[in-house]
């Protein structure tokens, strides 16, 4: 062996021992998605071995909520994120659930070029309990004012939850991380919470809306953000909901903000909000299909909706990625911005 292989096998072995010695659990995966290396600490976490990683591809080993996105690691920062840092809960092969905080960033061949990824997760399961419990019960909450609200509007009962189910796919089609994405399903999961002050006889009402009763029913927003603003939840909640019937062309209620001026999370909520009330019908209007929502949307794609929400949206409900409870088939004339 010559002196140079020598020092260079030496070096490695070196660097293993190192690494071996670590508490977090590192994994090294090449650019093809196969785990080249893992540390004892892998298998303390998450209680796969070395035997079962090496050589096989990271997405079935440690499959997650990224994987196959856009919002993948190795994805992100082949597109040049130099480093990422975000908590993750792997689901093994093994069955365990690995919750930790994650730090992901390149390495590289000799020539410079990107030969892969280090993954380093370091193990929060205490932490991640605790605030999973936490976590469990502000969703039951959130769904109790929920049910609550639907219950009072028999034409709406649902329309939370599917559009929950929308912004959850469009989330995901955009590589939304999951703790942004739980943040959009709360505020999609009470958008209408305002309505609780708005009379049940107006709400279920038929015919045609006076002025003051537009008025009333368009104060919604408004009440739902007096109602949430003073809680502080880890998310935009109170403002997602606030601009929830906001427009991008500045024609929405009731601030009437424009573009860049309305939240993103806000922008998604609006277009699955949309989606949802005019293929489910009102007791002033039958539903539409599918085909007529779809084209109801291109139709406001950068005027009154975000045209890269309305591209994501539209690729997800074409590919039957999420199945809208879809009412009687009555061609209907589309209202996007009532309630
Ligand atoms: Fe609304």
């Amino acid at each position: 062996m010559k002196k140079t292989d020598f020092a260079v096998q030496k070096f490695f072995l070196d660097f293993a021992q190192v690494l071996e010695s670590l508490p977090d659990a590192v994994m090294v995966i090449g650019n093809d998605f196969t785990v080249r290396f893992v540390n004892n600490a892998i298998t303390t976490l998450s209680g796969v071995s070395r035997q079962e990683a090496i050589g096989k591809k990271c997405y079935d080993v440690f499959p997650g909520e990224l994987c196959r996105t856009p919002a993948c690691p190795m994805n992100r920062i082949g597109k040049g994120v130099k480093k990422l840092r975000y908590e993750t809960d792997k689901h093994c092969i093994c069955g365990r659930s690995a919750p930790g905080t994650m730090t992901a960033s390149a390495y590289y061949a000799p020539d410079g070029t990107m030969a892969g990824i280090i993954e380093i997760v370091s193990d929060t399961t205490p932490l991640f309990e605790s605030r999973e419990r936490f976590r469990k019960a502000m969703g039951s909450v959130i769904q109790a004012m929920s049910r609550t609200i639907e219950m009072r509007y028999p034409y709406t009962a649902g329309h939370q939850r599917r559009v929950t189910k929308l912004c959850r796919a469009i989330a995901k089609e955009l590589g939304f991380s999951w703790e942004r994405a739980q943040g959009l399903r709360m505020a999609a999961a009470i958008h209408d919470l305002g309505k609780i002050l708005v009379p049940a006889a107006i709400l279920n009402k038929a015919g045609e809306m006076t002025e003051h009763e537009m008025a009333i029913i368009r104060a919604h927003p408004q009440t739902a953000y007096d109602i949430l603003k003073d809680i502080d939840f880890p998310w935009p909640l109170a403002q997602t909901v606030y601009q929830h019937h906001e427009r991008m062309d500045g024609s929405g209620y009731p601030q009437g903000l424009k573009g860049d001026e309305i939240l993103f999370e806000a922008r998604i909520l609006a277009v699955a909000d949309v989606v949802d009330a005019i293929t489910s019908s009102r007791p002033y209007r039958p539903a539409v299909g599918l085909k007529e929502a779809l084209e109801e949307l291109k139709s406001q794609r950068g005027k009154q909706l975000d045209p890269v929400v309305v591209d994501a949206c539209v690729r997800v409900l074409s590919m039957g990625k999420v199945k809208l409870g879809l009412e009687k088939q009555n061609p209907g004339k589309p209202e996007t911005n009532r309630i």
